[in-house]
């Protein structure tokens, strides 16, 4: 390529389209095949390169521009936009017959033989947000919410910055079309976002539903961006030039313009082909990261859709079928409050036990005194619960007209339930004062450090740690490493020599964590996991964490002031200080130097199979202490796939992909354990 200050514009503009469809392409292989062909340098390189080229020669740059996903402005209110064609909702099913009813009423409404197979599609359905994209020529025009059906709000800032949606479709692309889909936040993504909420004390989403929905209708287009959204698309709208026979068809047409269609969508022929899949898909709900809450049953021919036609504000041709409810009425017993790790007192509803989704629930979050405000819980209330996103369940509403008279409001205690310290109210959260005196903050801060994200020491579960601290053995997190020996465990009511050593064995194992595992695991307010790897890599050493100041700390990127504060309070705290001396003289090895950098830096290394002298967590910390990057699936961009015993399908791709295999000896004199 010409340097860019020797180009004219022609030459730009030529350089800008290649750069575009093979950046396009690239989007399409990582974010609708899962599938990548190149590293992520490359592809930046790439970016960068396009990125010179526009501010060279801004009059080239154009919407559907690679460059254009992430728009700076706040909005401040959405327009809205009309929808071509009524976007519908869907009548129900809940049990197999409700859907061999509706399979017999089209057959009745369409005058066909009751024993004709008519064949559906079954799609599973997504619990997202539903969204109509207009493509004009190709380019992603415009995109809006559902709304009322008829009217939806403008969120085409918004869904620019969803990586599945493609700016400029591939293939023959038809001169206007209306694409529909629902977007959705993957399970993970939604926990992710509901902790790091939870931690700076902002309330948290109820489901990944309204998180979904609350990152598309969010005014700050950035914010939207940060979220993780995806897409399946199906089906659509208004579309000219297109000529199809079957809603199949539209899906694949959809599908070969590097749009997303969910994989699970398959044809059906008769009900009972349908029920089945009803089953599979609902078997297959647990292990699937993103919410679903039913399958839909669509009638394939479009001839025979257009013969069935609609009611008012659904098509005859379709139906969802519903999966068991994870919300479920049941009656508020007492409200208890519990207390956390950071001193926060949790209003807990304690609940006649019932079956929501296939798991009885006794227990509901209430989150914070607002909320039991705002919602009004009250004990003996009926109310409604939730399980969503296997989150721990939450009450949703309260069904006032099942009250009992006299029911009494909930009060927030003065006192900790736990210790008896002076309850303190900062912002919507109420707080214990008592520090690690308080029995219910020992515990949990305990729990945190050993827990499977933080230092790992498996065994120490909720009950045994209630039971350590119960038995006075433990008074800070340093104690795990002092007095957890087998001679004070054999005087505890249930510890027999196998699970001693068992536990022994597995803080042992704890005593080498990365620095960031490290510094998640000391529990300072606001610092989860993403910020405890942000003060890793900064810092390297906690010696220097713990020397920064506040305005160093600002400084770093994604912290904030407030755990500027929190960072800089904690480690002033002669308490804090004292127990990170105890854990360094227990054997507690306090990683350096892992700053960005170290050895291995930017390697990507992917494991497979057993390995014998580490676990799979174990490995992967190892390398990322060492600067690498543990990689999830197979793709060009690993640089080491390291094969233990019975290695899985991924080894045979690695090896398909021509990318470089070692076994467990060489791993080890690569990260220097001889
Ligand atoms: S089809 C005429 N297919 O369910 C057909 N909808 O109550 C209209 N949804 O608003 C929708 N997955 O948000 C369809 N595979 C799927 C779906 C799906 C989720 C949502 C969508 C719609 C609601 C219908």
């Amino acid at each position: 390529m010409l340097s860019i200050s020797s180009m004219d514009e022609k030459a730009a503009r030529a350089e800008i389209d290649r750069l575009r469809k093979e950046i396009n392409y690239h989007n399409y292989r990582y974010y609708i095949l899962d599938s990548p062909v190149v590293t992520d340098a490359e592809y930046d390189r790439l970016m960068k390169t396009l990125q010179d080229l526009e501010a060279a020669f801004p009059r080239l740059i154009t919407p559907d521009s690679p460059t254009q996903r992430v728009g700076e402005k706040p909005l401040a209110a959405f327009g809205t936009l009309k929808h071509s064609i009524p976007m519908l909702s869907l009548g129900n099913a809940f049990s197999d017959e409700d859907a061999i009813e509706f399979d017999a009423r089209i057959k009745r409404q369409a005058n066909l033989p009751p024993g004709e197979k008519i064949e559906y599609v079954g799609e599973p359905k997504m619990d997202g947000l539903a969204v109509e994209l207009v493509y004009e020529g190709g380019s992603f025009a415009r995109g809006s919410t559902r709304g009322d059906g008829v009217i939806g709000e403008d969120v085409t800032q918004n869904l620019r910055t969803i990586r599945s949606v493609p700016l400029k479709l591939t293939g023959k692309a038809p001169p206007y079309l209306e694409v529909r889909g629902e977007v959705f936040l993957p399970l993970e993504a939604f926990r992710k976002i509901n902790r790091e909420r939870e931690s700076k004390g902002e309330p948290l989403f109820a489901n990944p539903r309204n998180a979904a929905a609350g990152s598309v209708r969010q005014l700050d287009p950035r914010t939207t961006a940060s979220r993780p959204l995806d897409i399946f698309c199906y089906g659509l709208g208004l579309a000219e030039g297109v000529e199809i026979k079957t809603h199949f068809e539209s899906l694949e047409l959809i599908k070969s313009l590097g749009l997303k269609v969910n994989p699970f969508v398959r044809r059906l022929l008769g009900i009972e082909e349908a029920l089945g899949y009803h089953r599979e898909i609902e078997e297959k709900r647990e292990g699937i990261n993103y919410e679903l809450d039913g399958v839909v049953l669509k009638v394939n021919s479009i001839a025979l859709q257009e013969r069935l036609g609609m009611l008012t504000r659904s098509p005859r041709w379709a139906v969802a079928y519903k999966f068991a409810p994870k919300q479920e009425s049941t009656r508020v017993k007492d409200i208890a409050v519990g207390v956390g790790r950071t001193g926060a007192l949790t209003p807990v509803a304690l609940l006649e036990p019932v079956q929501v989704g296939g798991v009885t629930i006794e227990r509901a979050t209430l989150h914070n005194l607002d909320e039991v405000e705002r919602k009004d819980v009250r004990p003996g209330d009926t109310v409604i619960v939730q399980r969503a996103g296997d989150v721990i369940p939450e009450v949703l509403t309260v069904i006032k007209e099942k009250r009992p008279s006299g029911a009494k409001e909930f009060r927030m205690p003065e006192e900790c339930p736990e210790c008896g310290s002076r309850v303190e109210r900062v912002g919507a959260i109420h707080y214990c004062t008592g520090g690690l005196l308080c029995p219910a903050q020992l515990r949990e801060s305990i729990r945190h450090f050993a827990s499977k994200r933080a230092v790992d020491i498996e065994g120490m579960g909720d009950k045994h740690v209630e039971q350590f601290v119960e038995a006075g053995l433990l008074r800070d997190v340093a104690d795990i490493y002092i007095e957890l020996t087998p001679d004070n465990l054999r005087n505890l009511a249930k510890w027999k020599d196998k699970s001693i050593s068992n536990l022994i064995t597995a803080i042992e194992r704890s005593k080498n964590p990365t620095l960031e595992r490290l510094i998640y695991a000391l529990g300072i307010k606001g610092v989860g996991e993403r910020l405890a790897m942000v003060l890793a890599k900064h810092f390297g050493s906690i010696e220097d964490l713990m020397k920064a100041n506040e305005e160093e700390l600002i400084n770093v990127p994604e912290i904030g002031p407030g755990t500027a504060k929190a960072v800089v309070d904690f480690f002033r705290e002669p308490h804090n200080r004292q127990v990170i001396e105890k854990l360094r003289k227990a054997g507690v090895v306090f990683p350096k130097d892992q700053k960005v950098g170290g050895p291995l830096a930017g390697k990507f290394f992917l494991f497979t199979g057993a390995l014998e002298s580490f676990t799979r967590d174990e490995a992967k910390d190892l390398v990322i202490s060492l600067g690498a990057e543990a990689a999830g699936s197979v793709s060009k961009k690993v640089d080491f796939v390291v094969a233990g015993a019975e290695p899985g399908s991924k080894y045979d791709k690695a090896r398909e992909l021509g990318l470089r295999i070692i076994d467990e000896g060489e791993f080890r004199r690569m990260v220097g354990r001889k």
